[in-house]
């Protein structure tokens, strides 16, 4: 039996992706998203249009896409509540974000020259993707003010240890990537973190099977 009960949130599971942009000083920002499906070779990818990876991409037109571990869930989730945009909206200081200009930094992680953007990868992510913007629509509506971006990978770099070997396949056991249902950080199924994002709503407890 189902039920309508009028769900506003509709993040159902989406892998995480920390996205790298240049800042128009050379500097690199990095943001969390997960609002991302790959078509082909494609990446779609929806980003806030007040965003400074938004501002970033639509002037520099490149990006990578560093794909976390469920195991970074604690280095995604400290620069969860954090901007690279030194002028953003009460609405977001209401949440609890704050100005932060070395993402990096404050998520711990270290900046690996990229081969073919000019944005550097996450050393620390076992899979990157480089990347350059094709197209970008705006999307708005009542409680959305977003731009869909379509970026094509031109370089992907994966973890030795991730790849079957003898081939050009990530192994789907080894991989555990950090998934976003709601406001949640999951891996293998299982919640690895609260998630600061999610303020003060609490997970209900594990239910195992019967
Ligand atoms: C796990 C996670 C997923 C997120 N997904 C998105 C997303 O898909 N799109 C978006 O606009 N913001 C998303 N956010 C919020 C952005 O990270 C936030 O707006 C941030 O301030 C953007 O950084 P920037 O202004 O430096 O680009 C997400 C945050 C977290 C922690």
């Amino acid at each position: 039996m189902h039920q309508v009960p009028g769900v506003k949130v509709l993040y159902f599971g989406t892998p995480v992706v920390l996205i790298s942009t240049r800042n128009e000083d050379g500097t690199a920002n990095l943001a969390p998203m997960s609002s991302a499906w790959w078509l082909g070779p494609y990446a779609m990818l929806g980003m806030g249009s007040a965003s400074r990876t938004t501002r970033n991409l639509l002037r520099e037109g490149e990006c990578v896409l560093n794909l976390p571990s469920a195991a970074m869930a604690d280095a995604v989730d400290r620069i969860a509540l954090t901007t690279g945009e030194p002028e953003f909206s009460d609405r977001k200081r209401a949440q609890g974000y704050r100005f932060e200009p070395d993402k990096f930094g404050t998520a711990g992680l270290t900046e690996q020259p990229s081969e073919l953007v000019a944005p550097p990868r996450a050393l620390e992510c076992p899979i990157q993707m480089e990347g350059r913007l094709v197209a970008s629509h705006e999307v708005a509506g009542p409680e959305v003010n977003a731009t869909a971006f379509q970026v094509e990978v031109v370089r992907t770099h994966v973890e030795e240890e991730l790849i079957v070997p003898g081939t050009h396949h990530v192994d789907p056991v080894a991989w555990d990537p950090l998934i976003m249902k709601f406001c949640e950080f999951f891996g293998a199924g299982v919640n690895v973190r609260p998630s600061r994002l999610a303020g003060g709503w609490r997970m209900p407890p594990l239910r195992t099977p019967a």
